[in-house]
């Protein structure tokens, strides 16, 4: 077979890159973003065909079964994850990201000592860096992967000399790298040290961060996975994944930026503070200061709801466990057939990955204008009638806002309640993620409806139909 000409190629890979960085701002607004999807989906088609067509490739077979079996498990995948499995599945797809990295790398460094070649120094560098992170994300991911399948605890693991210990690890990994890359005729063994300790690395620097954060450590690890395919890119000199790999990397670190700066944390807080390790059901009813919350009966909610002019439903975390959100937008449909207004305020860190609820209402198909910012609503609570919160707990909690010694203290919230009523639907009186009271939930103005969200929801619906 005749291979493309190396300028074609070239030109056939730009076509790419610009599809993923138009695609990526398109990914921006929920209008776009699944044109956006599809715009990457096909760059990354067009990449793979002018990677076998520009030659350099094993036998067709080999990559036709690879093709089948891949792509067979990836649609299993997408087929059947839950929408609350999405965050471990990217972060699966993440660590076989870093292991394609320190695959190919590893693959180049040994054809060169094989065919007795001297690798130059830049090269060497960025195949130690291929290795080291490809690696770290690898089974980084893996175990953030474990802590949110439960497959092991989601508990921080904690023990003396922590961050020494990872310091030296990285210390000897940089050491054994730089011998390998300065000694031309090195064995072997210091390749395979670096491997094995960035293996362990990964391992080590995950293991100690709670499971309720891995959402931002997987955006993080997605970072290294672009870093580390970038840096795979030199290694091969191939501009479409240096390109591809450069945005993943970037993205990675903004959105890991985005996610902190909603919680008002630090990211070393995040990676080494164990945070919400402890967070468990609270004493059912009674806040700590004595105080009682007030229930609401299905019927009661829905009368308030029914002649509502204003309602503002505020989706969390809850929202996702009970998939309640199809029966969340007939709900809103009736209400606005009775004449009320429905917007919905999403909080940045709602749910347990980005853009979790945006994902939810999209599915059920909520049009996208009904969809708030947390700044844009926010002044829309002191004139909303009903205040729905529906599975959200941390994201509505005024201890934000005026408890200094609260540990989610500083992080911007839904300013629910401020509305002139509230409902909050949840199973009972268990903490969210932070682990801590909510004193919204015992307002003069908040009623409870307790029961999983959706079926409380079917509930409402029905009411309100028979009203
Ligand atoms: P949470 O504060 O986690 O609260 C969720 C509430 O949903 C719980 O109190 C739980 O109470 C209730 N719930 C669970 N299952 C339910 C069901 N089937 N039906 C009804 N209610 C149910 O949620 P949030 O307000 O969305 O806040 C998200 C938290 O996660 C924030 O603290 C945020 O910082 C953190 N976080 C988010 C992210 C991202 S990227 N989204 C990343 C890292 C951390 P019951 O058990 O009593 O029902």
């Amino acid at each position: 077979m005749i291979a493309l000409p190396h300028s074609v190629a070239e030109i056939g890979y730009l076509v790419a890159s610009g599809c993923f960085i138009v695609g990526l701002k398109r990914l921006g607004s929920p209008a776009t973003a699944v044109s956006g999807n599809q715009l990457s989906a096909w760059g990354m088609a067009i990449a793979i065909v002018v990677t076998l067509l520009a030659g350099n490739i094993l036998e067709w077979w080999q990559i036709g079964l690879g093709l089948v079996l891949g792509g067979g498990i990836g649609l299993w995948m997408a087929k059947t994850v839950q929408m609350t499995g999405m965050p471990q599945m990217v972060a699966i797809l993440n660590g076989f990201g870093g292991a394609s990295s320190l695959l190919v790398g590893g693959a180049e460094f040994l054809k060169a000592e094989l065919a007795n070649q001297v690798i130059p120094t830049e090269t060497g560098i960025v195949i130690q860096l291929s290795l080291l992170i490809g690696a770290v994300t690898l089974t980084g991911s893996v175990i953030a992967w474990a802590k949110l399948q439960e497959v092991m605890s989601g508990q921080a693991i904690t023990y003396p000399l922590q961050k020494a210990i990872n310091a030296l690890l990285f210390v000897a990994i940089t050491g054994l790298a730089t011998y390998q890359i300065t000694t031309p005729d090195a064995h072997l063994a210091p390749f395979y040290a670096v491997i094995g300790l960035s293996l362990v690395l990964g391992v080590l620097l995950v293991i100690p961060i709670g499971g309720a954060d891995m959402p931002v450590v997987i955006a993080l690890l997605n970072s290294y996975s672009g870093v580390a395919a970038a840096m795979t890119g030199f290694v091969i000199n191939n501009h479409v994944l240096i390109i591809a790999g450069a945005l993943v990397g970037s993205s990675g670190i903004i959105l890991t930026r985005i996610m902190c700066k909603a919680m008002n944390r630090s990211l070393a807080n995040v990676l080494f503070g164990a945070f919400g390790a402890n967070a468990g059901a609270l004493p059912g009813g009674k806040s700590a200061a004595g105080l009682t919350v007030r229930t609401v009966s299905p019927e009661d909610a829905a009368i308030q709801l029914a002649y509502a002019q204003s309602v503002i439903v505020v989706p969390g975390y809850g929202l996702a466990v009970a998939q309640a959100q199809h029966v969340v937008r007939e709900l809103a449909e009736l209400i606005e057939k009775n004449g009320g207004e429905v917007k919905y305020a999403i909080h940045p860190v709602a749910g347990r990955m980005p853009g979790h609820m945006n994902v939810l209402l999209a599915e059920s198909n909520v049009p996208y204008d009904r969809l708030y910012d947390m700044d844009e609503i926010n002044p829309q609570f002191d004139t909303c009638d009903v205040a729905l919160v529906i599975g959200a707990n941390d994201v509505v909690n005024p201890a934000a806002r005026s408890d200094p010694a609260s540990p989610i203290y500083g992080m911007p919230i839904l300013d629910v309640d401020r509305a002139r009523s509230i409902i909050v639907m949840k199973r009972g009186m268990s903490a969210g993620f932070a682990g801590i009271e909510n004193e919204l939930f015992y307002h003069p103005k908040t009623t409870m409806l307790f029961g999983d969200a959706k079926a409380s929801l079917t509930k409402l619906v029905s009411e309100i139909k028979a009203l």
